[in-house]
């Protein structure tokens, strides 16, 4: 018998996400997650990765998904990003990166809303 496998949900419903919120999606892959969050929640955001193919997919993706106003995507290292406009910041990277990480965002982040 064969299982069908979960799929992460295109949605990012779990953050609790609106209108009011600015998304930083740091190693955003392909950008969904960011045009999700403005297409189906009115966010605005940002997306970050450092491998221009994905950039090019996210402003392929951007383009059909005609929410261009709302989002940017950034090729950059996730380091030299300054999140000082972000609201909620999401991360779905190597444990490796998340442990650099850690200390640009401890003193300031709030808590999980997840
Ligand atoms: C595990 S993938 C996640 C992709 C996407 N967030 C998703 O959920 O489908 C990690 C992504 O982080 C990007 N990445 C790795 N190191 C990075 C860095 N220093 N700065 C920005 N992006 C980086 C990779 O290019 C890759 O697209």
């Amino acid at each position: 018998m064969f299982h069908r496998r979960r799929r992460r949900p295109r949605h990012p419903r779990l953050a609790r996400i609106t209108s009011d919120d600015v998304i930083y999606d740091l190693g955003c892959g392909d950008g969904r997650i960011v045009i999700a969050a403005a297409k189906h929640l009115g966010a605005r955001g940002v997306g970050v990765d450092i491998d221009p193919l994905r950039i090019q997919e996210c402003h392929d993706n951007l383009r059909r998904a005609n929410v261009g106003d709302r989002v940017r995507f950034l090729q950059a290292s996730l380091f030299d990003i300054d999140l000082t406009p972000a609201s909620v910041v999401i991360l779905y990277l190597l444990p490796s990166l998340n442990i650099r990480l850690r200390p640009s965002c401890s003193p300031s982040c709030g808590p999980a809303r997840a």
